[in-house]
Parts: C-alpha cells; structure tokens; sequence
C-alpha cells in the first residue's frame, strides 16, 4: 500500500515535472526512450553516415546548390577514404533514389562474376569447398561496379560534374585526415588480415601497427586513382590505367578479372520492389538483393498481428518477429538469386496470400523447428562491415545506398598501384550450394556461381512515403542480418511509434533460419524475456552481440525540418544545414 502510494507521489510529479518544466516540441507525448539523444535537424538538406567527414562532404555538395545524387556520390567516394572497411572503389552496390516528383529508381551496381567462374570454381575434386577460397585472395573478388554505379546515378539523376563531387574525396586522400576513434578500432580489429598482404599492410597500418587515433592518414596512390578519373572521368576506372592495374594485379596472383570484364562491367536501373505495411508505402530493392523480397515477406506475416499491443521487445513480439525471420530465411535460400538468370518468385513470395499461408503456421506458443522448415548445417557466425548512407536535399529528394565490399576491408587485397582494397563478394554466392557462407547462411542452386552472374545480396536500402510524400528512408550493413534491421526499424516506427533515432538505437534480434538460434544485442533482452523464449522452444546464441549500422533520414511531419538519425553503434553522425 504505502509502496504504491509512493509510487503514484513520484508518477505524479515526474508528470508534472515533464508537464512544467520538459521543452515543448510539436510531439510532447512521443514515448521517449531514455536511452536515445534526438535527432539532427536541418531545415534544407541532411546526410547521415558512419562518418562525420562524409556526411560533411555531402552537406558541402548540397549547399553548393547539388541534389541528394550529387552528394550521394560525393559520399560514397568520400568514404571509400575515410572509411576504408566498407566504403569502396573496388566493391559494389544498390542506391535506391526516389525523386521529389514521385518518381523512384533503384540502381544495381553489384559486383559482377567474372567470366571465368562457374559453378565448381571454389570446390576440390571430391566437390568439397576448399577454405577461405571464396573469402581471401584474388579469387575472392568479383568485379567491381561502385565507380560505374556511381558515375551512372551522377549522369542520369545528379547535376554536377564528376570532377566536382569527386574531388573531396581526392583531397582527404591526397592530405589525409585524422584518424578518428571508430576508424582506429576499425582497422584494429582487422590488424591481422590487413598483415597478410604486403602492399595492404604498407598502406593501412604505420610501420605495421594500426594507426592511432588522431595521427593523419594518408593514402597517396588512391589519391592518384581518384585525381586519373577526375582527369578522364569515370571510365577510366574500367579502360585506363586503373584497369590494367587491375589485371595486373589478377595477372601476377593467378585472379580471374579481366580487362574485357572489366570493359562488360554493367549497372542496371531496376524497378523497386513496392508494397503497403499498415497503410504505409514502402519502395526497397529487388534481386539480386535478396532485401527487398524478405522484409516484404516478413512485413506481410506480420502484419497479422497486433504487435503493437504485444509491445516492443516483449516475448510474445520477439517470438513472432523470429518466426517471421525463420520462414523468410527459408525461402531465401531456397528460392532467391540473380533474377537476370534463374526463374525468382518475387510475385509469389511478395504475395499477401502467401503471407497469410506462412503466418497461419505459426504457433504463439511454441517455436517451430528450422529443420522441419528445411535443414543445413551450423556455423559460426563473423562480424564484418558494409556501410549504409542516406541523404535528402532541400528539394525532398532521397538517396538511400547501401555499398560493400563484403568482409571488413573485403579480400584486403590492395590493387598494387591503385590504393583501394578488393572485395570478397564472390562469398555471397552459394560456393557450393546448400553449404554455409562466411554468415553461416545457407543458399540454393539459384544462387550458385555463374559467369557473369551477380551473387545474392541482403542490402536493403529502403524508402517510406506517409500519404504519398517521403517520410523515412533508411538501411543497414550487417551482410543477412542488414535484412532483420530494417524489418525491424519499419515496426519500431510503423508499430511501436517510435521516432528514426529511437527505431535505430533499440536493440535488435536476429533469426536466418540456419542455424536456429536468435543473434541478440548485449542487454538487448531482459532475462525474462529470454527465459520465455527458451519455454517457447527457442534457442538464443551463448553470447549476444552489436547487429547493423543504420543511418537515415526523417521528415519532420509539421516543419518538414529533415531529422538525421545515425547508429550509435559504430557511433556514425548525421549532418544536416
Ligand atoms: O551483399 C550482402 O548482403 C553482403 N555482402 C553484405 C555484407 C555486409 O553487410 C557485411 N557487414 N556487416
């Protein structure tokens, strides 16, 4: 009695005291989460990304007068600089672009098989995967499409010159840039693979230690890379000396890229996927993303419950949304590839009657089993980086890119010469089908190794409109937890009332059906949470950890002021003006 008089006392005064003396906003009965800080505000134009530099090179761009794909690409070459993990000019991509007139675009510029690959390419003659073929060395790589991607978007949606937008990111190469804490981590935790190779060890770590934080890096070749195509533009990437680095490169390692690969490197402008979640509308990427098509799937199982009433982060919530997880996973790898070569179902599994099919089986009570859903093998699970950016000008124009060159610093190879690592993303194809991945995912013949053929991807760069105008747009590395990150970013906003910041910081859960197990953030679920879970029948990791990076971009509903949200999990920052 006197413990819940005293409880109604203080509930009355902390009413009170938010009433009196909280700052009045346009929203005052949001639910604030403690654990988040507000948004970033700029009247005219935001940039949120992992770096501080990069988002500033982009506002630059923007108040220069640019629009969202003229800073974008100044971004995304910026952080091929400063963030050299993920950002990338040797990796690959998909930018979605939803113009102010209505108009979206989703531009894939995913790196390309060579043409040498086929399907038995990383398999012994007894048809095992031979170790670490897929994920280190110049085989690893395919061929890479940012530049190409880039310079696309520039020309068909942007207005400035190529030399304009890629000129900050020549001259953080070329003068350096202090080395701040994330970076330095960074390139700590990844001391022992940039080790391997000597040219990536000359240039990313001093005297073969990792640099410090606050010591300037620089990275003179990249420098030169970047300062040739600002001369002879974008092309040069693919038919001038940088190319024949390159192959150089291939050439003296036993790789497979070639000039002629090089030269048939190719973007393609696809149609978004597009779909309603509880009225909103939503515009994501199709294959060979396999984004667009999970988080459709998911969204539509959910949609048949009342998540909101079971509350963010209760058992009842986290036990559907990994039920929805498991069955999604399931069909994306069975089912999802390069569209451009095998027969993918994007109707089907997009499809609400289907949904309700896959909701109806799941049980409230009891976890299923993946291996009734499917079977495959375990294995552990690596963390690695990718890097997501968004940006919206005065205009209200949106860019939302997600970029990698898979594993953290990709198959760290440094082109010799060149100054810019390789990717690995020849790994994201099913190197032998029905065998685990670096992710410990598990994908079908659809995605097995093909010439030519883009391997399956889990970015999910997305855009949300709220009556038809952009509200959020948002995205996330995490290779195929980055598809259960912005699933789980729609529900915090769309469900849960969250505003971006709070959807981002709230701590996330992962499921891939293979292996069954939850992924779960330190101090992410409370112990009774998790103990009901374990009632339920579901398995948990032994040890939880940080899952994606997103970053993105709110319109404010009254001011239309954009609200940049960055992930404080590699602590990124969103600038705005
Ligand atoms: O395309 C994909 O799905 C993966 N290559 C992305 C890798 C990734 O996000 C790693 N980052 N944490």
């Amino acid at each position: 009695m006197r413990v819940q008089k005293t409880l109604s006392v203080f509930l009355s005064l902390a009413l009170l005291f938010s009433l009196v003396l909280a700052p009045t906003s346009f929203t005052p009965l949001l639910p604030v989460q403690a654990a988040s800080r507000a948004p970033v505000r700029g009247k005219h134009g935001m940039v949120a990304s992992v770096s501080e530099i990069a988002s500033q090179v982009g506002v630059d761009v923007l108040k220069r007068g640019g629009n969202a794909v003229d800073a974008a690409v100044a971004v995304g070459l910026a952080l091929a600089v400063v963030w050299p993990s993920a950002g990338n000019l040797g990796g690959g991509g998909f930018m979605m672009i939803r113009l102010a007139n209505g108009k979206a675009i989703a531009i894939d510029y995913r790196e390309m098989a060579p043409a040498a690959a086929h399907r038995n390419v990383y398999l012994d003659k007894k048809g095992n995967y031979i170790p670490e073929s897929s994920t280190f060395g110049h085989k690893a790589a395919g061929v890479p499409g940012t530049v190409a991607g880039l310079a696309y978007a520039l020309e068909k949606y942007g207005t400035m010159k190529w030399a304009e937008v890629a000129e900050p990111a020549r001259r953080l190469a070329a003068d350096g840039f202090p080395v701040w804490h994330q970076l330095e981590l960074s390139l700590k935790g990844a001391e022992k693979g940039l080790s391997r190779y000597p040219e990536t060890k000359r240039i990313f770590l001093r005297d073969g230690r990792p640099y410090a934080e606050g010591e300037t890096f620089r990275q003179p070749e990249l420098a030169a890379t970047l300062e040739r195509m600002i001369k002879e533009g974008p092309r040069e990437f693919y038919g001038g000396k940088t190319a024949q680095l390159i192959e150089a490169s291939m050439k003296r390692a036993g790789g497979w890229i070639t000039a002629e690969d090089l030269k048939h490197y190719k973007v393609v402008e696809r149609e978004p996927l597009r779909t309603k979640y509880r009225g909103y509308d939503l515009i994501t990427m199709p294959p060979p993303s396999s984004g667009g098509v999970a988080m459709i799937e998911m969204l539509n199982m959910l949609e048949k419950f009342n998540l909101k009433e079971m509350g963010p982060g209760s058992s009842r919530a986290t036990h559907v949304l990994v039920e929805a997880m498991r069955r999604a996973f399931a069909d994306r790898a069975q089912f999802l590839g390069d569209a451009d070569f095998v027969k993918v179902p994007v109707a089907g599994l997009t499809s609400r009657a289907y949904a309700d099919r896959l909701a109806a089986t799941i049980n409230l009570s009891h976890a299923s089993s993946s291996t009734e859903i499917g079977h495959g093998n375990p294995a552990p699970y690596e963390s690695s980086e990718t890097t997501h950016f968004t940006v919206v000008d005065k205009d209200g124009n949106v860019v939302s890119n997600t970029y990698t060159i898979n594993d953290s610093f990709g198959n760290k190879i440094t082109v010799e010469g060149a100054g810019f690592l390789l990717n690995n993303e020849m790994d994201d194809f099913a190197a032998k089908p029905g065998t685990p991945n670096a992710y410990g995912l598990i994908q079908g013949e659809a995605n097995a190794v093909e010439s030519r053929k883009r391997p399956l991807s889990a970015m999910t760069p997305t855009v949300v409109l709220k009556d038809g105008k952009l509200w959020f747009a948002v995205g996330s590395p995490g290779g195929p937890t980055i598809i259960n990150t912005v699933t789980q970013i729609m529900i915090n906003i769309i469900d849960h009332g969250m505003d971006l910041q709070q959807a981002i910081d709230t701590p996330r859960v992962h499921h891939q059906w293979l292996p069954d197990q939850i992924t779960y953030e330190p101090y992410g679920l409370v112990p009774d949470v998790i103990k009901t879970l374990q009632d339920m029948g579901h398995k948990l990791v032994d040890k939880p950890r940080k899952i994606g990076d997103a970053h993105g971009i709110m319109i404010e509903d009254q001011t239309g002021v954009r609200l940049g949200a960055s992930d404080p999990r590699l602590n990124g920052q969103a600038v705005g003006y």
